[in-house]
């Protein structure tokens, strides 16, 4: 499926401040719960619902809801959790799995180390959430894992994705939807995205 990418003028905006190695965590942690908030929005654009009848002040009209089942959201720890307020502010009845992956520094191979998903996965509508998708190993790995569990209609919120991850995840997923803020240059000898933000996880938790 061809990827989103946002290249909203809000988006690039923040991401500037972001990308910035003078910025403190504590601002980097709020602009990417600011930009959470914009990929909440565009990446639930296809979030199904049902008709329903609701009773204004005036009249009886017709509305629409979110379909009774209500959607999972799946932070890649540790990174992800930065995403996960956003998530929860707009649709704050979400279930919240949680999947635990680290990047091997040598072999780049994501290292499984938790796992904890809600049940009914098969009926539900998943996000999966991490700010970095750069050679797209974590990300194939966590919806490889969510499939074996049931899950069928997955999306993958990201805010910088390198060409390298969409390709791998095209590859690997090819049902997967993905929506990103930006799309980055490329990926240097040590896997980071250039020009990129550098390590997410370590910013956002101040483990530099
Ligand atoms: C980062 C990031 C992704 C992964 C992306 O996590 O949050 O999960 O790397 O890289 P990939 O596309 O090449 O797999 P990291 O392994 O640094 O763990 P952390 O979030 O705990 O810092
Ligand atoms: N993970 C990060 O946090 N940053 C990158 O650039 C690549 C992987």
């Amino acid at each position: 499926m061809e990827a989103t990418v946002l290249d909203h003028p809000l988006c690039q905006h923040k991401l500037t401040l972001i990308r910035d190695v003078k910025t403190p965590g504590s601002l980097f942690r709020r602009v990417i719960e600011e930009l959470g908030l914009i990929l909440a929005v565009e990446g639930t654009r296809h979030l199904p619902t049902e008709p329903v009848a609701v009773e204004t002040p005036l009249e009886r009209t017709q509305g629409r809801r979110m379909l009774p089942l209500d959607p999972v959201l799946v932070p890649v720890l540790r990174a992800g959790l930065g995403l996960l307020p956003s998530f929860l502010q707009l649709i704050p009845t979400a279930k919240v799995g949680h999947l635990g992956l680290y990047r091997d520094h040598d072999s780049l191979v994501p290292v499984p180390y938790y796992r904890n998903f809600p049940p009914l996965l098969d009926q539900r509508i998943v996000f999966v959430l991490d700010p970095m998708l750069a050679t797209g190993g974590s990300a194939s790995e966590a919806v490889r894992q969510l499939k074996a569990a049931g899950a069928k209609n997955i999306t993958l919120c990201s805010v910088i994705a390198a060409p390298e991850g969409i390709t791998r995840l095209q590859a690997d997923h090819p049902d997967l939807r993905i929506v990103v803020c930006a799309l980055d240059r490329e990926l240097n000898d040590k896997a980071y995205i250039l020009p990129g933000l550098g390590d997410a996880g370590d910013r956002l938790f101040g483990t530099l």
